[in-house]
């Protein structure tokens, strides 16, 4: 990227991604429908960098939008897609959704990208395209086998990403297979924002934390791990927003079509991660066993060695760092990123 260049970030409202790209003295143009962020969280961006961001409010399906922001900033020569719907059980009840808006919206937004000459992508996906792998660490040349519809949209996009490549040699890719992200900034100005009851296991232990759930349901004590329950990556966002910046830059090497493990090597079981947010708390969280999670899987824990080597990238931050981050956001944010009455974003 030139110093005149900029990077689209789609879904960048509350981005941990946006900070390090404007830490690394990038420029930023984001769009966000704001269906699952605040404009709030660009006041925080803006804060935490003490750079401005061009915001548009606009929707990835919007073709005409999409038009009108890239010709009104000819400077963009890369996009960081992130915009999409990403809850895995709401998926299951609402998969219309998810395939219009994660497939057809990323074929408009490729689609817009082509017309105006923009070729480089880094592309938001997830390591639940590997369903339930059969190697643990898993490498990126494990099967591919979605279990849930949100899942098989990240596994489809990566299709369409690939044989866009393949067909036009002229498109380079990075596709990153995100393992659990976890934690929030440093400064504690910024982190996850779920809408209504969190689906994920750490945004609900942190407000069970604060009072603000009763008690945490641990999904299951009867996996084969060594206390019972299942095992994930948890890696900082901070972490992994560090990952797109590597992955971005490695795309000016033009190597086609890559995919990237964003993990950091190491698998916690549910358990672990109570007690190390429990140190970081201070006092005892409430939890229960229960039963298992449909679609749930006993373990998802990255070999991160190619991200780590191609990438020249890996996961510094420790777990306890990690939870001491999110504890710091949830104290300071009880009722996470509200918008200021009459804050009206602006439109494109
Ligand atoms: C983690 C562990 C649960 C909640 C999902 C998406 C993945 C990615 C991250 C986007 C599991 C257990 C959870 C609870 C629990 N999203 N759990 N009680 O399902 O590993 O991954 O989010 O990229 O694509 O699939 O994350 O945080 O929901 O669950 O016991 O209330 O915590 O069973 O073992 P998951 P999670």
């Amino acid at each position: 990227m030139s110093a005149s260049s900029s990077v689209l970030v789609t879904g960048g409202a509350g981005s941990h991604t946006v900070i390090e790209l404007l830490n690394d003295n990038q420029q930023v143009v984001i769009i966000d429908n704001l269906v699952n962020a605040s404009y709030e969280a660009i006041r925080r961006i803006e804060l935490i960098s003490g750079k401005k961001v061009t915001f548009y409010k606009v929707d990835i399906l919007d073709e005409k939008a999409l038009l009108q922001v890239f010709a009104n900033h000819p400077e963009i020569s890369s996009v960081i897609h992130f915009a999409g719907l990403k809850a895995v059980g709401e998926s299951t009840r609402i998969p219309l959704d998810y395939y219009y808006n994660n497939i057809t919206g990323t074929i408009t937004l490729l689609q817009v990208m082509k017309k105006v000459g923009v070729k480089d992508i880094v592309f938001s996906s997830s390591a639940t395209v590997y369903g339930d792998p059969p190697v643990i660490p898993i490498p990126e040349t494990s099967p591919l086998g979605s279990t849930n519809p949100y899942g098989r949209t990240k596994q489809f996009v990566e299709s369409v990403i690939r044989d866009l490549c393949t067909a036009n040699k002229d498109w380079n890719a990075a596709l990153l297979r995100y393992f659990n992200p976890a934690g929030a900034h440093s400064s504690g100005m910024l982190g996850e924002n779920p809408l209504g009851v969190p689906n994920n296991l750490m945004p609900y232990l942190s407000q069970v934390a604060i009072r603000k759930r009763e008690c945490l349901s641990v999904y299951g004590k009867d996996y084969p791990t060594k206390d019972g329950t299942a095992i994930r990556d948890y890696i900082h966002v901070t972490d992994l927003a560090k990952g797109h910046l590597a992955a971005l830059k490695k795309l000016a090497d033009k190597p086609g079509c890559v995919e990237y493990n964003l993990g950091t090597g190491h698998g916690s079981t549910v358990l672990e991660m109570i007690q190390a947010f429990t140190k970081a708390v201070g006092r005892d969280l409430s939890y229960q066993i229960g039963d298992r999670r449909a679609g749930d899987v006993t373990n998802l824990t990255a070999d991160p060695s190619k991200a780590n080597k191609e990438l020249n990238w890996t996961a510094e931050i420790e777990l306890e760092e990690t939870c001491a981050s999110l504890w710091n956001w949830q104290c300071k944010n009880p009722n996470g990123l509200e918008d200021c009455p009459g804050d009206a974003p602006p439109e494109s």
